[in-house]
């Protein structure tokens, strides 16, 4: 059984002072999933915020809290994510020698986990672990910031793990990150993808509303088709 398209918004490039007033206006939206952009001034250069940030905003909130932690060596960090409300958390294949290990430890925390691969990192790092994580990240921008553009040359990434999933793993979320708009989430929809993460095409909008609804009829009109 194939999942259902999720739209899952970052709050990275919103007003960081009105945090909560922020996720209560994405609820309202429709937005179930939150995707938290940790980051830590080394894995990127620039840094977010940490376990308090999202302890506090899980007070505010029932939303599904996706982390993403592009942050060095993530088995120091997650079982404090885990104790701050996280519902599922990424790591970067890149961040630490043993990601198998981090995953294996969330498995066994029964915490849904998931495996990021940055633009230089082949669909193969993904492979040998499909049919033991929850979602496979392909990021579409190097990891760091919003508001940069999506690289099309990541669906081929996006096509080999779903192409593996189907038989592996079917119900796997394979989530793109970056540069998803009204106008690119039909590429990354056609490739397979079916968790979209957007982050400033709707939190910098004025018209979020309608962004939502371009990016429904986007994913709607580019269903993967094999
Ligand atoms: C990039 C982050 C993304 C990004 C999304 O490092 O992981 O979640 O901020 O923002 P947009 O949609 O603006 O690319
Ligand atoms: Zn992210």
């Amino acid at each position: 059984m194939a999942i259902k398209p999720i739209i899952a918004a970052s709050v990275l490039s919103a007003n960081l002072a009105h945090l909560g007033d922020k996720v209560a206006e994405l609820t309202d939206l429709g937005v179930k999933m939150l995707h938290l952009d940790i980051m830590d001034g080394a894995f990127v250069p620039n840094l977010t915020f940490g376990p308090p940030v999202v302890a506090a905003l899980r007070k505010e909130s029932s939303l599904f809290f996706d982390v993403h932690l592009m942050i060095n060596n993530p088995m120091n960090l997650v079982d404090a994510f885990i104790k701050a409300g996280a519902d599922s958390i990424t790591i970067h294949y890149e961040s630490c020698n043993n990601p198998r290990a981090v995953l294996d430890y969330l498995r066994s925390m029964h915490v849904p986990c998931g495996l990021a691969i940055s633009p230089e990192t082949p669909a193969e790092a993904i492979l040998p672990v499909i049919d033991r994580i929850d979602l496979a990240l392909v990021m579409t921008v190097h990891p760091g910031k919003g508001g940069q553009a999506f690289m099309p040359a990541m669906m081929s990434k996006v096509r080999k793990i779903k192409t593996a999933s189907l038989t592996r793993n079917p119900e796997l979320m394979i989530q793109v990150d970056g540069g998803i708009n009204p106008t690119t989430v039909g590429e990354a929809s056609a490739a397979g993808a079916n968790v979209f993460v957007v982050g400033s095409a709707l939190c910098d909008s004025k018209r979020p509303k309608s962004v939502m609804a371009g990016l429904k009829d986007g994913i709607r009109n580019h269903p993967y088709k094999g």
